[in-house]
């Protein structure tokens, strides 16, 4: 039987970003039952109609087969503003493109987030899942993964406190779950 296949991608570009960091966390313990694949985001330019006409980039072309291909998705989003960041809501419109049906129509989706701060990307969170109700993926509905203060409790060797261990680990259960189940129709 082919393995089950994973893409994610963190919804920031920067070097030590919590989300990146994230990411790899949590796609390292999907790696362990799935084949796991992380995409980066630095070539994905803006969302410009004229750009799409002329010939999508190459970078946009690759993420959305990859998209097309995976079995399901995982979104790691940080929060700015109240909302999700600029590259992953842009990332988001370019994946809305393309021939129909879109690249994440059907698709399962679990979608988690860090900040500094004491709500974990909360309202970030429902922003994404906003975004892809109208784009059609099916988005885990729970649980959901804030990381709080997640400063003092993600880095870059991926050390963590205990109850972040379970909750990482029920994530990732729940979410491979999911995958399954809407890939068997349910
Ligand atoms: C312009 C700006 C707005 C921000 N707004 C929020 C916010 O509304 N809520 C929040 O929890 N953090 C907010 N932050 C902090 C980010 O969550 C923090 O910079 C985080 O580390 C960004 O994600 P990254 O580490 O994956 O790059 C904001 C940061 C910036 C620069």
């Amino acid at each position: 039987m082919n393995p089950v296949r994973i893409v994610g991608f963190a919804g920031s570009l920067r070097d030590r970003s919590l989300n990146r960091i994230l990411l790899e966390i949590v796609g390292e313990r999907v790696s362990r039952e799935a084949r796991f694949e992380s995409i980066d985001l630095f070539d994905i330019p803006l969302y410009n109609a004229d750009v799409e006409e002329q010939g999508e980039p190459d970078a946009v072309v690759a993420l959305r087969s990859a998209v097309r291909e995976a079995d399901g998705v995982l979104i790691a989003t940080p929060e700015y503003s109240h909302g999700t960041s600029g590259v992953l809501k842009n990332t988001l419109d370019w994946l809305a493109r393309g021939d129909k049906p879109r690249a994440l129509e059907g698709k399962p989706v679990g979608i988690m987030g860090a900040s500094p701060g004491r709500f974990g990307t909360r309202r970030a969170q429902a922003d994404v899942r906003q975004t892809l109700a109208v784009l059609g993926a099916y988005t885990m509905v729970r649980p959901w993964l804030m990381v709080y203060e997640a400063k003092t409790r993600l880095s870059a060797d991926g050390t963590r406190d205990e109850a972040l261990e379970r909750r990482l680990a029920a994530f990732t259960s729940s979410f491979l779950s999911w995958v399954e189940r809407i890939g068997a129709g349910a």
